[in-house]
């Protein structure tokens, strides 16, 4: 039995969705039930709890051999996965899949890629069976680009000279159900896939040109203030904590720290490409 956690989510709700398409059962663990409904109307068996409750975290595990870890940026993240990596071991489930990122490499001092590393850690010490999945940039980031670019001819972001590779969400859930479902899971076990779409590397002038592309008119990459640049989206994050962590990355992105990387681990594995971030910008334009 599948345990997938965060199906309120991007990831996690992709996970699912792909899971329900090959008409796999399994149960979720959710916050709040009834922005779960959807789920357990389609057979989801869901369970009330909060990641940060361990008696719901092993209740939760009951009879469970695989389970999905999505926990998304802020300062509980790193204590929250840790915590469940314990309960989880201690409760003896085989194998454990974690949504990791790309950017967790060693040597930073970010704190959300150092949080990923922690846990990554954590999980390798575990004794348990793990994999961790790494989609690059999501694509979704770019979710109300086309709008905003149709109005100002310009994409700003502070992200310099850096580049990213891209991956939709749906992707990288479509790839996480392939591995749960896989008829032999133990190829799975101790890998770490950094998955990406079909596109090359991009910079955000090549990023600009796709969406002008797919709206039918200039786009222009302005590499705007990052100060001005948080301050204009800390509505959009939890705290101070975080807006500060993501501000953090993008500064490691736009030095170049951090360099896209593409990969054809996602094409190997599940014998097809990605979706492409034009593809991705004419369906949300
Ligand atoms: N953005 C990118 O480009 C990118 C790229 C690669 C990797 N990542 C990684 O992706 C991860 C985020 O994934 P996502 O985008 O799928 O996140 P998301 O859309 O924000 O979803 C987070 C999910 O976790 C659930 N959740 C949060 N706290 C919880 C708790 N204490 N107990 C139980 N459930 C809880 C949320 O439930 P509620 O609905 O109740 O809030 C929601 O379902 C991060 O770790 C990030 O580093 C991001």
């Amino acid at each position: 039995m599948i345990l997938l956690t965060g199906i309120t989510g991007n990831i996690g709700g992709a996970t699912a969705r792909a899971l329900l398409d090959k008409g796999v059962k399994f149960r979720a663990i959710v916050r709040n039930p009834e922005k779960a409904a959807h789920w357990a109307e389609q057979g989801v068996e869901l369970i009330t709890g909060d990641l940060r409750d361990e008696d719901a975290v092993r209740a939760a595990l009951k009879g469970i051999d695989r389970a999905v870890l999505v926990l998304p940026n802020g300062e509980e993240q790193e204590p929250t996965e840790l915590a469940f990596i314990a309960t989880a071991r201690q409760a003896g489930l085989p194998w454990l899949i974690k949504l990791s990122s790309p950017e967790a490499i060693r040597g930073t001092s970010s704190p959300i890629p150092l949080a990923h590393i922690a846990a990554e850690d954590a999980m390798m010490a575990s004794g348990m069976a793990w994999t961790f999945v790494r989609p690059s940039f999501y694509m979704q980031n770019f979710r109300s680009s086309p709008a905003t670019c149709r109005q100002t001819g310009k994409l700003s972001m502070p992200m310099g000279k850096g580049t990213v590779a891209l991956t939709s969400t749906e992707d990288a859930g479509d790839f996480i159900a392939h591995i749960l479902t896989d008829g032999n899971p133990a190829q799975h076990h101790g890998q770490c896939y950094d998955i990406t779409g079909p596109d090359p590397v991009m910079n955000f002038h090549d990023i600009a040109k796709a969406i002008g592309e797919v709206i039918g008119q200039e786009v222009v990459y302005d590499d705007c203030d990052p100060a001005a640049f948080q301050e204009a989206i800390r509505p959009f994050h939890k705290n101070q904590w975080h807006s500060d962590a993501v501000a953090r990355l993008f500064a490691e992105i736009a030095d170049d720290s951090t360099p896209g990387h593409k990969t054809d681990t996602f094409q190997k594995i599940m014998g097809r490409p990605g979706i492409s971030l034009r593809e991705y910008l004419k369906s949300v334009a």
